[in-house]
């Protein structure tokens, strides 16, 4: 067999963890050839690829980011993606393409698969929001990032008696904000799901100073949002790739925090740092099941599914479940995480 394989979207630590574990279980055990497609989907629709054997993923597990580049797919070259599907594989001879990516390459996957490219999918992101899986690997290594953070702001909050507002990513979805806020003992988190009032926080922060507890970190996740009227916020424009631009949500928090309550307040932005560097033993060991139970699914002649991690257990399952809605955080984890603070 010949298998495909490509790294698509936003970045992710792990993914040279499973192109890793495609090409040893692929060649190891069934003798197949692997290629991979050079920035995502770009890759494949230009004809850029590369022979990856032993050698070639040789010492990347623990490297972050992915040895294929990544990319995000304009529309318009995803539609002649699709037109040309059934080309793909005689074009370049693959049996099979394994892309690994996050919500809207596993759509254009799906896309594909349905024009007649056989497609194994695997999904990644850190904001873990992809339904049908119960985690995604970058996510574990994001919230460690994250935390880290969090326990570091405290102590410089505490020196100067201020708040620290830190801003983590999850556009839709606030898992990265939820479990780092609560392993991180912020003392308010908000999140995409549930609009914020921050005359709430106000309260909050005003009460610790009472007692004698003489500065505050909000964990805050780049897609929370404050309550209607609550503050003068915008939102910020779509890009070309139907993203909402953002409009700096921790910037305008501590902004405003600062006004209201009279103290000083500081804005961190995490960004990139979560998605950046090495992954965490959760991720790599995650990553690598994805890509050993991938190749199987490929032999096993299961096109257009994904592998997903239930409880313990690797399952394959439709792509077209995963892309249906996205995992946001349910309520019970919301009211789990404020009976902590
Ligand atoms: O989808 C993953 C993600 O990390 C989001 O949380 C974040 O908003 C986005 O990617 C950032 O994307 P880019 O690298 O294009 O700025």
């Amino acid at each position: 067999m010949r298998i495909g394989v490509l790294t698509a979207g936003g970045d992710c630590p792990g993914l040279n963890a499973v192109i890793r574990s495609v090409v040893h279980r692929a060649i190891a055990e069934h003798g197949d050839e692997v290629i991979g497609f050079e920035d995502g989907f770009k890759g494949l629709l230009d004809g850029r690829f590369r022979k990856l054997d032993l050698d070639a993923v040789s010492g990347i597990l623990a490297r972050g980011g992915t040895i294929l580049g990544s990319a995000r797919l304009e529309r318009a070259r995803l539609r002649e993606a699709c037109e040309n599907a059934k080309d793909f594989s005689r074009e370049h001879g693959i049996d099979v393409l394994i892309p690994i990516g996050g919500e809207g390459t596993l759509t254009a996957a799906r896309m594909l698969s349905d024009a007649g490219l056989p497609v194994v999918g695997v999904p990644k992101t850190i904001d873990n929001d992809i339904s049908s899986t119960d985690r995604t690997f970058g996510f574990d290594t994001a919230v460690g990032v994250a935390t880290e953070a969090i326990d570091r702001l405290k102590t410089t909050a505490e020196s100067h008696q201020r708040v620290m507002v830190v801003e983590v990513m999850g556009r839709h979805a606030g898992w990265i904000a939820l479990e780092s806020g609560m392993a991180g003992g912020a003392h308010g988190i908000c999140l995409p799901e549930r609009p914020f009032d921050p005359a709430d926080l106000v309260k909050m922060v005003e009460e610790r100073f009472a007692r004698g507890k003489k500065f505050a970190v909000i964990c805050v996740a780049e897609g929370a949002h404050p309550a209607e009227g609550s503050m003068n916020y915008q939102k910020g424009a779509i890009d070309q790739f139907g993203h909402e631009r953002f409009a700096g949500i921790g910037t305008a928090l501590a902004h405003e925090l600062e006004r209201r309550l009279g103290k000083e307040a500081r804005p961190v932005i995490l960004g990139h740092v979560q998605r950046g560097g090495t992954p965490t033993a959760y991720d790599r060991v995650l990553a690598t099941r994805f890509g050993w139970h991938a190749v199987e699914a490929a032999h096993r002649g299961e096109f257009g599914m994904m592998t997903a991690l239930r409880g313990t257990s690797i399952e394959m399952v439709p792509l077209a479940d995963a892309i249906t809605e996205l995992k946001r955080v349910p309520e019970d984890r919301m009211d789990e995480a404020e009976s902590v603070f």
